[in-house]
Formats: C-alpha cells, structure tokens, sequence
C-alpha cells in the first residue's frame, strides 16, 4: 500500500485528479471505477479543468461508479447518477452510453446487481477504482458485518451511513434505506485502487484500514490484500498516524 500525504483536501484532489489523468493518457480506453460522496468532489473538479485545457480525452474512456440508492430514479437530484452527470460527465467529453452506474430503479435487485457485474466484466475489469471512505469504515456501501459480501449486492444502510448522508437530503427520514453496491470483490479486482481520505473524522477509521485487523467490521481493511493500492489522505485524516 502506497500512502500518500496531502497538507490539505485542495492538494489531496489536485493529486487524485493527477493519478487519474495519468492512467486516461496512458491508457486512452481505460475503464475507470467511481465514487460518489464530498471527498471526490474536489478531484472531479480538477479534472474538469484538465479536459478544459484539453489535457485528457475521454472519448474512449467507460465508468462504473460503485453504488446507486434503491428506488431512486437518475434523474432525482439526490441520485448518484444525477452526482456524476453534474459533478463530471455533462462537463467531459465522455460518451453518456460508455457511463454505468447500478440501476436503483430496478426494484429487482438480484437482476440489477446480477446484471451490473456482468457488464464490468464484459467491458474487461476496471483499470483503476477511486474510493472514499465511509465513517465507519465502508467502501462502495459495503457497510460493517460478520462477513465480506463478494459481488454487487443489496444493501441495508446503517443507521451511521443514513446520519452522515442525511447533509444531502431533507433530513434522516428522506435517506433512503438501501442501495446497490459493488461487493468487495467487485472492488478487489480493479487492477488498481486509489483510496481518498479527508478530514479530522476519519483519521481513527483510517488508522484501522490500514494498521488495524482485516475484518468485515471495517471493510476498506481488506485493501490491505491488494497489491496495488495507493491512499492519499490529507493531514486531518493522517493526525492518527504517528
Ligand atoms: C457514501 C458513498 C461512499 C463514500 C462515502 C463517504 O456512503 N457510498 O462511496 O465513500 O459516502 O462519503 P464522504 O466522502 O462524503 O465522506
């Protein structure tokens, strides 16, 4: 594991947008993994820029972002498909067929999941995964539990998960109760990880990815089994290191 530190979340995404830009010049057909949630945001930020300036082309570039809220159509704002039409693909030239995300509108969720697996894998595995990391540890949704869950699967929201997103909504009550995520070996078999860490709230959770047991009670532990992981948190996230 590669750990990277950033003096502060403006130079922790700047870095982030750097090693993604880095993958999309060297491979012009890559297939990126993507993440929803604040510590993205200033990562896809700058990589608005970048296209701007025409550093990076994304026209042979397909996405698959980890999760997606159950019973929420893409076009609702708090949807994460709204998040990334927003937030980077209406502002790139990436081809809107080319971007994948699990479809919370399918109530049926063995097909959607069943069926969401079977396009990463037909489009050849993901080169390269950008996470966040949850409060209590989760990546995608994958919250804490007595086992890892292997492919993208249905999801109960911890009441932890549904407090912190509820900033995004009107409220506890709005959060929606599950979502479609990757399961950890969906995440496991990206040929590469960039895990991204801000802030005060999850130097303790950070400390435990990394040092801390591999345990189903702290997901992103299990990073620690791939061998190409790079983390790049800023000081907050890191103050637990020493
Ligand atoms: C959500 C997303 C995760 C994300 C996490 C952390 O639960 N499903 O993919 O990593 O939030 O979010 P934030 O970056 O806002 O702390």
């Amino acid at each position: 594991m590669v750990l990277c530190s950033a003096d502060s979340y403006d130079l922790m995404s700047r870095k982030a947008a750097i090693v993604i830009a880095a993958q999309i010049i060297a491979k012009p057909e890559s297939v990126l993994g993507l993440a929803t949630g604040s510590t993205p945001v200033g990562t896809y930020r700058y990589l608005v820029d970048f296209s701007r300036e025409g550093d990076l082309d994304w026209s042979q570039i397909t996405t698959f972002n980890l999760d997606e809220y159950r019973g929420v159509s893409p076009d609702d704002p708090h949807s994460y498909h709204w998040f990334m039409k927003t937030k980077l693909f209406d502002q790139i030239n990436i081809g809107k067929s080319r971007t994948f995300l699990p479809d919370g509108a399918d109530e049926n969720a063995g097909r959607a999941c069943e069926k969401y697996d079977t396009m990463i894998r037909d489009a050849g595995g993901i080169d390269l995964q950008l996470l966040g990391l949850g409060r209590n540890g989760h990546i995608g949704f994958n919250e804490p539990g007595s086992c890892f869950i292997k492919n993208t699967h249905c999801v109960n929201l911890s009441p932890s998960t549904i407090d912190a997103n509820q900033r995004f909504f009107n409220g506890c009550q709005e959060v929606p109760r599950q979502a479609y995520t990757m399961g950890i070996n969906t995440i496991m078999k990206a040929k590469r990880i960039l895990l991204l860490v801000s802030g005060m709230e999850k130097a303790d959770i950070l400390h435990k990815v990394i040092y801390g047991p591999i345990t189903p009670d702290v997901p992103a532990s299990i990073l620690q089994m791939h061998g190409n992981v790079m983390v790049i948190a800023d000081k907050e996230a890191l103050s637990e290191m020493q």
